[in-house]
């Protein structure tokens, strides 16, 4: 078998994985969730989870595959001595990523073809309300399906150090620098300050159950957790470094950008109207992104005329689909692990294969809006009809990653044991031994952080398929 990858440093891995976290969950969905739930309220309940919930996750995942130098399946078989039930975990999170990537992989396509008309001076016809439903509905989409998965396989071909690092090494910091500038000149647009104090002044009295419920979720979704990510990417994590102060980076710079999001899209919309009621902001980062930032963009027109507009424009979409392909790379690496670990492949076969399965479920979903009547009515529940992308979001994006987080933390304390757990995290970090961290994860690991992760799991799935 060919050697397996392994990031340059622990750089290198906090790179990778923060440019896995930070996607569309962080620049969109965060905003939007923030400024209908109470703001800052909310704020501090996302950072309370991502605190105590999510943080000991992420630990568990890495150290999962840090500690067998698999892949998901693998590292759940390996821990628990071949018991097929496990194994079956592991497949749970490997067809979770598929999945997952499937969708990701078309509005990513959206965004490119979005970025083409900014470029050519469309911006105004982007921000009409036909348009989106005419770009997601137009075959021509096939042909910047085919470009973007040829850039992302040829990433892909490089491995763990010359594609994904290298990438996230490229594009993080680009990303974060065009976003701080981004930030400080919508902050400079007149009514700016209405939005950053409706952002930044708690209102306690819009919590309730269902935005804990939501803070959960978007948080362990932003940190790509229930993915199977952490564990493959840990898999490739130097046994010399530190879990716990890597994870905590991570989980600050992911964290960090979607609060810095907030600052830009919030601000941006006040000053579009500053009467903005955020209740009738859409719940859906894609409406958000596609139907309204354009309008938003356009009316900055006003203040720095068209091509400033075109420019203020560009510069965001550019940053989405940084965010958004340093996401689908990581993700479309699962299955690829998975394919050379557990068949003894090349990475280049595994690549090929994966190109091919991806294509195959691509090609539907993209058909999904409009394109095909079949993919475009595929089945309906909880009272309303779905594509088969509104199927594969549903089931993969919304629902199961609380699930495959439940059985993470169940498999890490009860079977591979806590004992288990803190004998991969004191490798590298011989101060874990004795720290409240590790008393923390003793106490949780195996009882309340299992039954919140449960509870929101059922939450959700009685929401979208039984309302
Ligand atoms: N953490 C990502 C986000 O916040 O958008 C979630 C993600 C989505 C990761 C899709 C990877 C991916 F392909």
């Amino acid at each position: 078998m060919q050697e397996r990858g392994q990031f340059s440093s622990r750089l290198g891995f906090i790179l990778a994985a923060a440019g896995s976290a930070v996607g569309l969950g962080n620049l969109v969905a965060f905003p939007v969730m923030a400024s209908k739930n109470g703001g800052a309220a909310f704020l501090f309940i996302y950072l309370f989870f991502v605190a105590f919930i999510c943080y000991p996750v992420m630990m568990a995942e890495i150290s999962m595959g840090r500690a067998t130098n698999r892949n998901p399946v693998g590292a759940f078989s390996e821990l628990s001595g071949g018991d097929k039930r496990w194994r079956l975990a592991g497949m749970l999170a490997i067809l979770t990523p598929f999945m997952i990537a499937v969708f990701y992989t078309v509005i990513t396509v959206w965004l490119v073809v979005y970025i083409k008309e900014v470029f050519t001076g469309n911006l105004r016809g982007l921000a009409d309300d036909t348009t989106f439903g005419g770009i997601v509905s137009s075959p021509s989409l096939f042909g910047y399906l085919i470009a973007l998965l040829a850039v992302i396989f040829l990433i892909l071909l490089g491995g763990v150090k010359g594609g994904i690092e290298r990438l996230a090494r490229v594009l993080m910091p680009t990303l974060a620098v065009m976003l701080i500038l981004l930030t400080i000149f919508v902050l400079t647009l007149d009514n700016a300050s209405v939005g950053v104090s409706y952002y930044l002044v708690p209102d306690f009295s819009r919590i309730d159950l269902s935005v804990i419920n939501g803070a959960l979720s978007q948080a362990f979704f932003s940190l790509s957790l229930g993915m199977g990510i952490l564990i493959t990417y840990g898999s490739y994590f130097s046994r010399e470094d530190n879990i716990p102060a890597s994870t905590r980076m991570v989980a600050i710079a992911d964290t960090s950008i979607a609060f810095f999001a907030g600052l830009l899209i919030l601000p941006a919309i006040f000053a579009f109207d500053p009467n903005t009621n955020t209740d009738d902001l859409s719940t859906s980062s894609v409406g958000l992104i596609f139907s309204f930032l354009p309008k938003i963009f356009l009316s900055m027109e006003l203040a720095v005329g068209y091509t400033g507009a075109s420019i203020v424009a560009s510069v965001f979409f550019v940053l989405v689909f940084f965010a958004a392909l340093t996401s689908l790379v990581s993700i479309i690496e699962i299955p690829i692990c998975c394919w050379m670990d557990e068949f003894k492949i090349s990475r280049k076969k595994a690549v090929a294969i994966q190109a091919v399965l991806l294509t195959v479920f691509a090609v539907p979903a993209t058909m999904s809006l409009g394109i095909s009547d079949f993919f475009t009515n595929f089945t309906s529940y909880g009272g309303v009809s779905k594509s088969f992308f509104d199927l594969i979001s549903d089931v993969f994006y919304e629902t199961i990653l609380p699930l495959v987080g439940f059985i993470v933390c169940v498999f890490c304390a009860h079977r591979w044991k806590v004992s288990g757990l803190k004998s991969e995290l004191v490798v590298g970090d011989p101060n874990f031994e004795g720290s409240w961290l590790e008393k923390y994860i003793n106490f949780s690991l195996g009882t309340v952080i299992p039954a919140v992760l449960l509870i929101v799991f059922i939450s959700t799935v009685s929401q979208i398929y039984f309302a």
